[in-house]
């Protein structure tokens, strides 16, 4: 129907006659000529429609947002000092010959130009959002990212392969999608929380190197840049080790980086291990961007008459971090360190201490400016002095709890004073690769261990003895990819051997059958020559985020759901008919109180 699309006009089309299909984005009326700023998938261009063509004036005035139109005329030069340079086709315009209506559209619930719309208002009308230039362009980047993967893969002899939707639960520790099945009354299916079984089959079956960008599952509380179902670039090799692998997928990264957004990333992207991004950022998917680091206190807490620094350094499994924020002193307002005691308190500290340095000569009251300094021995205010390298004008901020609540709380305070106050080195983009994860966390509510990354990730060779001795000590063969702050990637080398699978699963308290029950098909195929075999998924959606600069992850998905997971668009879930339940072998649970709430009603 067309000849071209709006952003292919430009000079060089000059007099000529050019066919276009889109829909009005502006119509503007200024008394006797008519323009419409005609949008296609792949921009704007000006239409003008001047009255001496009455027949298709009388269609431009009929002409509303968001009707859908066939527009032919002629391209001409706009004239001097009215082109637009934020257009591709703003040098031009087009002198319009004819209108097509191609279709009326009712009005629209929003200006598609409208900067200010709320979330639940676009989601309910996600198809007008989507027509938004800035949505076609997230959404046309994303399509750049996973053909880039795609290609990257496809010529690295990764073998694209589809893995069951309706499967096992896997083992990623979330909470599974549970689908009924009619034909097997009372058991369910689940969705894959990630193909990673499969994949590790894969590699059994001999297939050297898998990917795919695929759908998972995860029931789990939301957050922006967290979806219950969402798209990883998933993948697995035999025969390479955390090396070949990482450093193939860095390149990989690149290669997306430099096709789909033209950037190129600094290589070898920093490599620290677990241990050491706790210790230095409080996070395991620091934020490198940000300047500020931590120090750890604690040794020097134990003695001092401050109870709550000298309780917590008493314990185990605890942390006193100093946090150093230069020029912090004159930086920070009273309000703002009140505002920031605050933020912390939504990771559960209790408090945020701090120390003015006044001036270093007297590492006293009289030199230190803070509510805590009296209760500090001169021994311990000179260590933290000396292990923060403070200066005069610094501010020194301190967390001490249990090493979660001081690493959540700082960890995210070190992020957001880092972008409040400008604490920023000049990368735009950062990535890291976070390694030697620990194998266990320890579950306090449940009192036993459970797995890091999943029970089929191997142990450091030089750890395998810990495994039944010391778990908490147990390092892992295991690695994430974080950019900016966001976890964008993990895998691991998986364990190839039953013996250390054995030993990995009795530090998880799992019982020969409940393995056998739960993951029999992958130990069994485990005995027939496993290859060593590894592997990481990316998370494409929040790659895109980043790369396309959105708020949230839902900017970056066609269909997302909302934080509490649902579709705006077509309300789902929803209720289903008795019928659909029953076929299902399901009762709702609801119903029957209710029923029996009816029944208990007509007795009395
Ligand atoms: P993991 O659980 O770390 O590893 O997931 C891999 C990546 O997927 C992304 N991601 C998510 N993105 C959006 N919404 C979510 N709810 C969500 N959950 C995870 C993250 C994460 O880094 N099978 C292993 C991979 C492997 O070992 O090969 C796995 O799934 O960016
Ligand atoms: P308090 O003794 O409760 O008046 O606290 C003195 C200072 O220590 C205040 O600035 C509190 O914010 C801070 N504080 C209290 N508990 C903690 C904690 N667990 N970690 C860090 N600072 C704390």
């Amino acid at each position: 129907m067309r000849t071209h699309y709006c952003s292919d006009l430009n000079l060089s089309l000059n007099e000529q006659p050019v066919t276009l299909c889109g829909w009005a984005h502006r119509r503007r009326d200024h008394g006797g000529v008519i323009f419409i700023d005609l949008r296609d998938c792949s921009g704007l261009a000006q239409i003008v429609c001047d009255p001496d063509r009455p027949e298709m004036f009388h269609i431009a005035e009929s002409v509303r947002n968001e009707f859908c139109l066939k527009i032919t005329g002629k391209v001409r030069p706009r004239p001097e000092g009215t082109t637009n340079e934020n257009l591709q086709s703003g040098e031009i315009e087009v002198l319009c010959h004819s209108i097509e209506i191609l279709n009326i559209s009712i009005t629209p619930p929003f200006l598609l130009d409208d900067e200010n719309l709320s979330e639940t208002v676009r989601l309910k009308e996600r198809v007008m959002d989507l027509r938004r230039p800035q949505m076609q362009k997230n959404l046309r980047l994303r399509h750049q990212v996973a053909r880039a993967f795609r290609h990257f893969l496809d010529e690295h002899g990764f073998v694209d392969i589809e893995t069951p939707m309706l499967t096992k639960s896997t083992p990623e520790g979330a909470r599974d999608y549970l689908v009924p099945s009619r034909v097997n009354a009372g058991e369910f299916f689940a969705l894959p929380q990630s193909p990673q079984l499969f994949k590790q089959l894969l590699m059994v079956a001999g297939f050297d190197r898998y990917y795919q960008i695929t759908k998972c599952f995860r029931d789990e509380d939301l957050r922006a840049d967290r979806q219950p179902e969402f798209t990883q670039v998933d993948l697995e090799t035999s025969f390479m080790d955390e090396q070949a692998i990482t450093n193939l997928v860095e390149k990989m990264l690149c290669e997306v980086f430099q096709k789909a957004l033209n950037v190129e990333l600094e290589q070898p992207f920093p490599r620290m291990t677990y241990d050491q991004a706790i210790q230095r950022f409080a996070s395991d998917k620091p934020d490198l961007r940000v300047t500020l680091e931590l120090v750890d206190v604690k040794e020097a807490m134990k003695n001092v008459n401050f109870k709550v620094f000298a309780s917590v350094a008493q314990k185990e499994n605890t942390r006193i971090a100093a946090l150093k924020i230069p020029g912090g002193a004159n930086l920070l307002t009273r309000s703002e360190i009140d505002e920031y005691t605050q933020f912390v308190g939504i990771y559960g500290a209790k408090g945020l201490a701090y120390i003015k340095v006044n001036d270093m000569t007297e590492p006293n009251e009289k030199g230190l400016q803070s509510p805590i300094v009296k209760n500090l021995s001169p021994e311990s205010l000179q260590f933290v002095l000396e292990k923060t390298k403070a200066q005069n004008g610094d501010l020194i901020f301190f967390g001490a709890d249990s090493e979660k609540i001081v690493n959540d709380s700082l960890g995210a305070l070190r992020v957001k004073i880092g972008h409040d106050k400008g604490f920023l080195n000049n990368k735009k983009w950062a990535p890291v690769w976070i390694t030697d994860f620990p194998m266990f966390e320890y579950d306090e509510t449940e009192k036993r261990y459970n797995a890091c990354h999943h029970p089929f990730t191997s142990p450091k060779d030089a750890h395998v003895d810990l495994l039944n001795k010391e778990p908490a000590k147990c390092r892992a063969k295991a690695y994430d990819l974080a950019l900016n702050g966001w976890e964008i990637g993990g895998g691991s080398i998986r364990i190839h051997k039953a013996d250390v699978q054995e030993k990995v699963f009795a530090a998880l308290n799992i019982s020969q059958e409940e393995a056998q029950e739960k993951f029999g098909f992958l130990l069994n195929a485990l005995k027939y020559g496993a290859p060593p075999h590894g592997g990481l998924a990316f998370g494409l959606d929040r790659i895109v985020t980043m790369m396309s600069e959105s708020d949230s992850i839902r900017d970056v998905i066609a269909f997302p759901k909302t934080q509490r997971a649902q579709c705006l668009l077509t309300n789902a879930p929803s209720n289903v008919d008795e019928k659909q339940l029953r076929e299902l072998h399901i009762r709702l649970r609801q119903q029957n109180q209710q029923n029996q709430q009816n029944q208990q009603n007509t007795k009395s």
